[in-house]
């Protein structure tokens, strides 16, 4: 155990981005050339595995079909890719702001860029990904796109790394268990398993920046961003789950919505995916019991 926490004291912010470049260079994915995008689609296969989804275990579930479920997968995932896409989008913008200050020269920013590069490739994985699936595209509400626009540029080093950490981290812990199971589609199995191996670096780079940032800020500056990250991730997930997609799918849309909010199975994996996540920002200072509140109403504390 000393051992370990004197290897975590010695990694520096520049020692992570040198180790990342590496990895990068050598494992790092073209989705035009490693996804199979005209392999066959496996008729009934899940999108996502069931026991993900919003309504099982539900009434509502128990009175649905084969057919309805796996498209309510279908749906799901659409509506996880869509708003990833926008996350992404937003990640780059932060990391535009990130790169204004730093030196061209240094090992962090050429992380920064690297980064940059993945979630473009990323973008163009998931336009395709949706294209090939003929799921609706669920886009961000207009008012989470507004409050981005108006919160961002006092987002610093430290809520950007914080909130890019929340929806990396959970959305990570899904799709590494989509990669491995084999009732998902291949397509799907495949994607998952390229963005993990992907995310697992940024995750990693957020978290040392995210350390970095904590140490250089005041008391009175990290309370304020401790709020707002908060805020941020009850926004974020509150818009993973797209309010439409049950439209069409279930005779009273409202009624399913409402059956999902208090779904205990649905309640637990969103407890699971953020386990990790909120563990890291409790123990880096950027979550006291001040805030339990806001990732309470994310549903990713008890
Ligand atoms: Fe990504
Ligand atoms: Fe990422």
């Amino acid at each position: 155990m000393e051992r370990t926490l004197t290897l975590v004291q010695h990694r520096t912010p520049e020692s992570v981005a040198r180790r990342l470049l590496q990895a990068s260079a050598a494992h790092s994915f073209d989705p035009s050339v490693d996804v199979d995008w005209g392999a066959p689609r496996q008729e009934d296969a899940w999108y996502l595995q069931p026991e993900r989804l919003s309504l099982y275990g539900t009434a509502l579930w128990d009175r649905m079909d084969e057919r309805q479920r796996v498209e309510l997968s279908r749906r799901e995932i659409g509506s996880h890719v869509g708003m990833s896409t926008w996350f992404e989008l937003c990640t780059i913008r932060m990391f535009a702001d990130y790169l204004e200050s730093r030196d061209i020269r240094d090992p962090r920013t050429h992380y920064a860029l690297t980064e940059i590069g993945d979630e473009t490739r990323h973008l163009i994985m998931f336009g395709r990904l949706l294209a090939e699936m003929g799921a609706p595209v669920y886009g961000p509400p207009a008012h989470l796109r507004r409050l981005f626009s108006v919160f961002s540029p006092t987002f610093g080093d430290l809520t950007s790394f914080a909130l890019i950490l929340v929806l990396e981290e959970v959305l990570i812990r899904v799709q590494r268990e989509t990669a491995r199971d084999e009732r998902v589609q291949p397509l799907i199995r495949r994607i998952c398993r390229i963005h993990v191996t992907e995310e697992v670096r940024h995750v990693s780079f957020a978290r040392a920046e995210l350390h970095d940032a904590v140490r250089r800020t005041s008391r009175a500056r990290l309370a304020y961003h401790r709020e707002l990250t908060g805020f941020g991730a009850w926004m974020a997930m509150r818009s993973l789950l797209h309010r439409s997609v049950y439209d069409g799918l279930v005779p009273d849309p409202a009624a399913a919505r409402r059956e999902a909010a208090r779904n205990p199975h649905y309640r637990e994996t969103l407890l699971w995916s953020a386990e990790k996540l909120v563990g890291f920002l409790t123990e880096a200072g950027m979550i006291t019991r001040a805030e339990h509140h806001w990732w309470r109403r994310a549903g990713l504390m008890r």
